[in-house]
């Protein structure tokens, strides 16, 4: 440990939380094992073409099976939290009707065993493994769905909230809707726009029933959701650049955020959607409005938006142009994804200032630290938990059989030294989680993008501490020993500075580039700033 790693190490507060991060389907295997039933990802799987390789998660990092050692491995680590999920094929295997016992007492016996050692369960209900029986009826696009997920988090909540005080509802409802229902990448591999856009609401919905029947089984636990995020920047001070980056920062940002913490979507949405298309129901935006208690971030690069004239195929998230599509079609909203009717908004990640990932992802820790400072903003003191940060590279052991994975300490110890500015100008973010625990099945991508702090070997299943995993295990260490001698002195920074010293010093944008670039604001609190001109 060097002097700058304790030096930030002793930035955090006494009570903040380093853990890491894992998904129930990405790293399980065990898909047929005690009463499972099919998710849309098994069907997607099957697809040609779907996964690269042909990969599937038939195995995985075989944690199901070998969930002890497992959780001994991460208690070795140090670490205070550990956030994974619950598949609910496991729990209901058709996505309704009663629990499957042995897929319960599985979390069950995991979150004893975490408490055993010390660690937080931080549990998310859905990380994108939806029982096939549910889209046989339409998935996420149908109403049902949305009550079928409420009534899965009540059997879940009702045996583990005794234990489990934090839950997370669903994992980057952006992406997944997106995804899965407009660009087809995703299970379940549709591309319809009008999927899409009543997926959206099914899942905001989704969100406040599920927060509601959480509440009702235990009205002490505290229940959020995870959202991906990423400041926006136009890329040039074009006026349709700025349009399409005000669009862009609505879609994916806020789509879900608004109406559950405001009660209503961003208007630049509606603006673009006629509201059947939603297909919202009289009384559903009173419904939804339900703030939750936290929310989660999971920040990888910073997105800068122009409008653009085609889709190149290999970005791996697009924004669609809506309004093309209402234009097009009169504004209605029967849609389908075509090469002519989608599009004229393109997003990039980032500019060629960061250096990438393998994922081709702008290494860019500012992100982070504007993503938290700006929602310490619009929402003062509401807790923030960073649920994934990490980064995708292609380490193989040595010679000497270690991992030498210098740039992802370099990368974790940045986005720690984001999040503990964010800190300090105060934020009110209680912990950080590395994604992932384990290179694991990376979706559409399979197994190629090694995202682990600790190497696994799929052939024999061997789990090997990276460096970097050394290195967040020394980290923590340092944090904790400054942590007895502080606690009885120390105030959180978000207890001592108000909200309207963030709005001026963090994120306000710098004078040069104020006057040389005007910010864009969104809505009434937040801002995108037009990138620096390189
Ligand atoms: C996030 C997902 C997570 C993982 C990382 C790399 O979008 O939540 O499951 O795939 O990206």
């Amino acid at each position: 440990m060097t002097d700058s790693n304790a030096g930030l190490a002793a930035r955090f507060p006494t009570d903040f939380r380093f853990g890491v991060a894992t998904s129930a389907y990405q790293i399980e295997g065990a898909l047929d094992a005690d009463g499972r039933g099919p998710s849309i990802w098994e069907t997607f799987a099957a697809r040609p073409n779907a996964i690269e390789r042909g990969e599937t998660a038939a195995v995985a990092c075989d944690h199901y099976r070998r969930w002890e050692s497992d959780v001994e491995l991460i208690a070795s680590l140090g670490v205070d939290s550990y956030r994974f999920s619950i598949a609910w094929p496991r729990i209901q295997p058709t996505g309704r009707g009663p629990v499957n016992a042995a897929g319960l007492d599985f979390y069950d016996r995991l979150v004893d065993r975490l408490l055993q050692r010390g660690l937080r369960p931080f549990p998310t209900l859905y990380h994108w493994d939806l029982p096939q029986a549910l889209e046989d009826v339409g998935g996420w696009a149908s109403r049902d769905t949305a009550d079928r997920f409420a009534e899965y988090a009540a059997l879940v909540t009702s045996r583990l909230s005794d234990r489990v005080s934090e839950w997370s509802l669903f994992n980057e409802p952006y992406i997944f809707t997106s995804r899965g229902y407009l660009l087809g990448r995703y299970a379940p591999g549709r591309r319809n726009l009008r999927s899409f856009l009543r997926s959206v609401h099914t899942v905001v919905r989704a969100h406040a029933l599920g927060y509601r029947a959480v509440k009702a089984v235990n009205p002490d636990v505290a229940v959020g959701s995870v959202f991906a995020m990423a400041p926006v920047e136009p890329a040039t001070q074009s006026p349709v650049d700025i349009e399409a980056a005000r669009y862009g920062e609505a879609l994916f940002n806020r789509i879900f955020v608004d109406p559950l913490m405001r009660g209503a979507y961003p208007q630049v949405f509606l603006d673009n959607i006629p509201a059947r298309a939603l297909d919202i129901q009289p009384g559903d935006m009173e419904a939804v409005h339900t703030p939750l208690d936290f929310i989660g971030i999971n920040c990888y690069y910073r997105l800068i938006i122009s409008a653009g004239e085609h889709l190149p195929d290999n970005l791996p998230l697009l924004f669609f142009g809506l309004r093309a599509d209402t234009r097009s079609t009169g504004g209605h909203a029967d849609f389908t994804v075509t090469q002519d009717s989608v599009s004229p908004v393109l997003s990039a990640f980032g500019r060629s200032e960061g250096e990438r990932t393998e994922m081709g992802w702008e290494i860019w820790p500012r992100a982070l630290h504007d993503v938290l400072t700006g929602l310490s903003i619009q929402y003062p003191g509401l807790p923030l938990h960073v649920c994934e940060s990490g980064c995708a590279f292609s380490d193989a052991p040595g010679e000497d059989g270690v991992v030498h994975d210098e740039s992802r300490i370099a990368y974790h110890r940045a986005h720690l030294a984001a999040v503990a500015d964010a800190l300090s100008a105060g934020a009110n973010v209680r912990s950080y989680h590395a994604w992932s625990l384990y290179d694991n099945f990376e979706w559409a991508s399979g197994y190629r993008p090694r995202f682990g702090i600790v190497h696994v070997d799929y052939k024999t299943q061997q789990r090997t501490l990276k460096r970097s995993a050394e290195w967040y295990r020394e980290f923590i260490r340092s944090a904790h020993t400054t942590r007895a001698e502080r606690r009885t002195t120390e105030t959180r920074p978000s207890d001592a500075i108000a909200s309207d010293a963030i709005a001026s010093d963090a994120i306000a944008p710098d004078a040069n580039a104020t006057d040389a670039l005007p910010a864009v604001t969104v809505g009434s609190a937040d801002v995108i700033r037009p990138a620096t001109p390189a």
